[in-house]
């Protein structure tokens, strides 16, 4: 069972986009996965073309004090699952005062998910902000992937998410926590251009990690992932054939080849 929370800070960036397709791909592979949407707009939850009403969400979980397991629902898919969010998560992750509280329910809530023997791995569809649904996801999850949009401004991003990712795991917080890579998404350069982004976020990351934490695999720029989530398709539904959905299904291939070869790819501590 692997934990893998969809993470950064910037909006925009392709976290459900990954999230959503990722996990549709490995369902595809014959993976047993639960997809828990944690973004109070609920993005992930629409892209499945499920409904977003309240109760029976990722809210009555953490607020009511309902099962995690009555709240996780079927999809098209047959081995993919889903707890859907709902806008009432807002106030749980914007209610500073009780921020320790709704931090410790949401690691309960994430600790009995794998105590569960349903699935062989749970994708955690982070908000774009560093509040409490990201900082508990921070610290439940075994790993991290993180989606960037090459361009100017993810240089300082990618030291800085680095940095707090090594907080985390150097304050006691998760030190069980790695990187589990970044995957370029919506690249619009050629193949020289592209394997010189990828050479120089390596040498970004180094000194943080070892192992190689750039995905091979890339996301191309495709109106089809604009397109599938506002019809509520995942690509894999929306166009099988197309080269989106290609990359997704081999990202989840490389996605599973790395989880055999973790200990490459975990953060160094220097003291
Ligand atoms: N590779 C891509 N090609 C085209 N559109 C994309 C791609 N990745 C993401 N998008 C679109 O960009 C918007 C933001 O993506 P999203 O996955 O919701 O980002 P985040 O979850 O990080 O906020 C969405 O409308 C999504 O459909
Ligand atoms: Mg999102």
């Amino acid at each position: 069972m692997r934990i893998i929370a969809i993470f950064s800070p910037l909006g925009g960036v392709g976290k459900t986009t990954l999230a959503v397709n990722l996990a549709a791909s490995l369902s595809e592979l014959g993976k047993r996965v639960l997809l828990v949407d944690l973004d109070a707009q609920s993005s992930a939850t629409m892209a499945l073309g499920l409904a977003t009403e309240p109760g029976g969400s990722l809210y009555s979980a953490l607020e009511n004090g309902t099962s995690p397991r009555a709240v996780i629902r079927s999809t098209r898919l047959p081995s993919l699952f889903v707890i859907r969010s709902h806008i009432e998560l807002l106030e749980v992750d914007m209610r500073v005062t009780q921020r320790d509280h709704h931090q410790t329910r949401l690691r309960e809530v994430i600790a009995e998910l794998r105590a569960l023997p349903d699935f062989d791995c749970i994708l955690l569809d982070c908000p774009s902000s560093m509040g409490v649904m990201t900082s508990a996801a921070m610290a439940a999850a075994d790993e991290l992937l993180v989606p960037l949009k090459p361009g100017f401004f993810m240089w300082p991003l990618v030291s800085c998410l680095l940095a707090q990712i090594q907080h985390v795991i150097e304050s006691g917080g998760n030190p069980g926590l790695h990187m589990g890579g970044f995957v370029i998404n919506r690249f619009e350069g050629n193949a020289a251009q592209l394997s010189e982004v990828a050479r120089a976020l390596q040498a970004t990351a180094e000194p943080y990690v070892s192992g190689n934490v750039v995905y091979l695999t890339t996301i191309p720029d495709s109106v089809v992932l604009t397109e599938a989530p506002c019809s509520g398709q995942t690509v894999l539904e929306y166009d099988p054939t197309g080269v989106a959905a290609r990359a997704f299904q081999d990202l989840a291939q490389e996605f599973l080849d790395r989880g055999t070869n973790k200990p490459a790819v975990s953060i160094e501590i220097e003291k």
